[in-house]
């Protein structure tokens, strides 16, 4: 019942989380589309009242004139637009999916048996958790002071998008060695989801509310705050398509269980911000093919980076061929703890990834999935069943 409850919370959690992901990146796409797409005002009364630029479109039916000012309007309106919601409750309900996806579980969710670091490999639950906290914690750290330090007043943005992206390298290296392949993905991809909603919440918001103050008291509002806020907003957009594809790759366990799964990911982190930066150029009227050219280049890249080695169990030491009482002994020990119908492995209420692998139907349906989860060293999960390299190059010789 419990484990049937935190699934039941966890559909109900992601679903909410893609939801506000949509509204939240969906807005963010649109209004760097919009600042994009300005362009002079025709009208000189427009020119005038200080619109700096603006764009018409048609859109549901209708049509619509947007008016963006230099700095601000002479007089406010009473009411204003804000969007801050839909940012923070994709970050909640993305920081509760990872509690109770991961951190009620570290033991095999979190520790990666097969690190090269020692310490690592060995560590307990309860550190496996902290060190994640911590992880994502000291991502948002490093990366604020990057920007307070390198570009304090917007002067050296070119050179803090280089360290931001020296850092992702890290991040994403790091998180590879110290955690499992697919902890690994999410958490790189959190340290730049945490960015961006912390980038709302303490810069972007907070800025905008001391502008809104002081023109309300009459006074100029801060320049800087205006430019800062876009700072953050402009690193927001590239690290939105990113943290997608880091998002979604939860349901690909051959890029992030492979021995060099940092590389592909760091192609991908590359590639998504360059086709970004080929739709921000554009709606500039800047068509530069090169962009997503390279970025296309990189993913490509990545196919062959990700692609099976020769390091990995392939079963040419096996003499002949494993018949399907070994194959069924095999699963039997290391496998239908969990993939079993009703598995016996707390915390399951249901098959893991929808299969049980308790009769001899099933297994043979699944052959190319278990030689391939099998032989990547995926599966049995956190190695919590012991599988020997042995074993595993049996199951890697079976060809019938
Ligand atoms: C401790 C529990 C556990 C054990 C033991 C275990 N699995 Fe899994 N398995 C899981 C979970 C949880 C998932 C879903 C994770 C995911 O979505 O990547 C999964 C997913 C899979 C998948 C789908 C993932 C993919 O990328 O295609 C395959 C195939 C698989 N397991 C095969 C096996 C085989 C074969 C064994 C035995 C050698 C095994 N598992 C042992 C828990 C387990």
């Amino acid at each position: 019942m419990q484990a049937y409850t935190i699934d039941f919370v966890n559909l109900l959690l992601r679903w909410l989380h893609v939801i506000a992901a949509i509204a939240w990146i969906g807005e963010s796409i649109y209004f760097v589309m919009l600042d994009n797409s300005l362009r002079t005002p025709k009208s000189s009364e427009d020119r005038e009242k200080g619109v700096f630029g603006e764009m018409w479109s048609v859109h549901g039916g209708g049509f619509y004139h947007n008016q963006k000012y230099a700095t601000a309007p002479a007089k406010l309106p009473n009411e204003l637009h804000w969007s801050f919601w839909k940012a923070y409750t994709t970050w909640l309900s993305g920081f509760a999916l990872f509690v109770i996806l991961y951190m009620v579980n570290p033991g095999f969710y979190l520790v990666n048996p097969n690190s090269s670091w020692q310490w690592a490999a060995n560590m307990s639950g309860w550190q496996a958790n902290l060190l994640a906290l911590a992880f994502l914690l000291g991502g948002w750290v490093v990366y604020n002071e990057l920007c307070k330090r390198i570009s304090p007043n917007m002067e050296r943005d070119g050179l803090l998008s280089v360290a931001v992206a020296v850092m992702m390298v890290v991040v994403a290296y790091l998180s590879t060695q110290m955690f499992t392949g697919r902890a690994a993905f999410l958490l790189t991809g959190a340290v730049m989801a945490t960015a961006m909603s912390a980038n709302v919440f303490f810069w972007i918001i907070p800025g905008q509310r001391r502008m809104v103050k002081a023109m309300k008291a009459g006074e100029a509002p801060n320049p800087l705050d205006g430019k800062r806020g876009k700072q953050r907003s402009v690193h927001n957009t590239y690290f939105t398509l990113p943290v997608v594809l880091l998002m979604v790759s939860n349901h690909y366990s051959f890029i992030y269980s492979h021995e060099r799964a940092w590389i592909a990911m760091v192609l991908f982190i590359f590639a998504g911000a360059l086709i970004r930066q080929f739709f921000v150029l554009m709606h500039a009227g800047k068509t530069q093919p090169a962009y997503p050219a390279f970025g296309v280049g990189l993913i490509l890249l990545a196919f062959g980076v990700t692609a099976p080695t020769a390091t990995l169990p392939s079963g040419e030491g096996v003499a002949g061929q494993p018949d399907q009482a070994q194959i069924t002994q095999l699963m039997e020990q290391h496998c239908v703890q969990c993939h079993a119908r009703n598995p016996a492995h707390a915390g399951f209420s249901a098959p893991p990834a929808g299969f049980a692998l308790d009769n001899w139907d099933e297994i043979l349906g699944h052959k190319a999935q278990i030689q391939r989860v099998v032989a990547s060293r995926y599966m049995p999960l956190g190695n919590m069943t012991n599988m020997s390299d042995e074993e595993r190059d049996i199951i890697a010789a079976w060809e019938e």
